[in-house]
């Protein structure tokens, strides 16, 4: 709807030109934009990497710290891998399964680069339904999700999901960025921005409004949540910056079956 007219108000000023750009821009990213987002997220994945460095040390240490016996591997399943900007952050030996939607990711994996891992061809699918690609109940020792749980349609049915595949006292690892507290003006801003679906048609559905921390906790099945909130760092490159501003409350955590 505010697209539209924003479309008529160009006109009516006569902008035609600007009409024609914004239009062809839009069409663009709604044929293209499967193809778009994984070449964007490839630029500034490293820079996003840079800045949450610290806190994906820490909350991987869940995962490098498993000792799994003589012989074995510890099996990860990487929900909306995306470029595979985690992989790096995997030190034990480990057979890794990823799931996501867009198949155009996989083209920016470099599954020999990681030594340690045994890194499966990618299924296409999504967090809310592991079922139909192919993950058993009580299969998976640690089960990652970075940067995916705002943009899942039903955060629920991936919990459920997760807690059905995870083997008893399997983890959950994730690390989101998240809605602002009450009153704050950076919350206003999230909430002008997902107007009109705004945001999430400019970055492949992503919604800054969700309230991961109360969600995960809320969920039911858990032996055990341990999480906190944290702000991201300022990044160095403008463009990054400016974006950021949005994206900057986080939580990370380890939810366990
Ligand atoms: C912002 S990217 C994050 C990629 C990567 N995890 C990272 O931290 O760089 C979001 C990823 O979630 C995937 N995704 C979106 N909806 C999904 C769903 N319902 N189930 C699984 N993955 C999903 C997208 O295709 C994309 O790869």
């Amino acid at each position: 709807m505010l697209f539209k007219c924003l479309i008529l108000v160009m006109l009516l000023l006569d902008w035609k030109f600007s009409a024609i750009m914004t239009l062809s821009i839009h069409l663009i990213f709604l044929q293209f934009g499967k193809k778009i987002f994984p070449a964007f997220l490839g630029s500034v994945v490293e820079q996003y990497n840079e800045v949450a460095d610290p806190f994906k040390k820490k909350l991987f240490k869940e995962i490098n710290s498993m000792k799994p016996e003589a012989g074995q591997k510890v099996r990860i399943l990487e929900i909306g891998g995306g470029t595979g900007a985690n992989f790096k952050y995997y030190e034990v030996p480990a057979v890794l399964d990823v799931v996501d939607p867009n198949p155009n990711f996989a083209s920016y994996w470099n599954a020999n680069k990681y030594k340690n891992l045994d890194i499966k061809p990618m299924k296409q699918g999504y967090g809310e339904d592991l079922a139909a690609a192919g993950f058993q109940d009580d299969s998976i020792d640690v089960v990652v999700m970075t940067l995916v749980l705002c943009s899942v349609n039903d955060q629920n049915k991936c919990y459920e999901e997760i807690h059905r595949v995870l083997r008893p006292g399997g983890k959950f690892l994730y690390l989101e960025h998240i809605i602002a507290d009450e009153g704050s003006m950076l919350r206003t801003v999230q909430q002008l921005l997902m107007k009109e679906g705004f945001w999430q048609f400019m970055f492949d559905g992503c919604c800054l409004d969700r309230d991961t921390f109360a969600t995960v906790k809320a969920f039911q099945g858990w032996s055990k949540v341990e999480q906190e909130k944290f702000y991201l760092p300022e990044p160095a490159k403008p463009f990054f910056k400016v974006i950021s501003q949005a994206i900057k409350p986080h939580v990370m955590g380890v939810a366990t079956k």
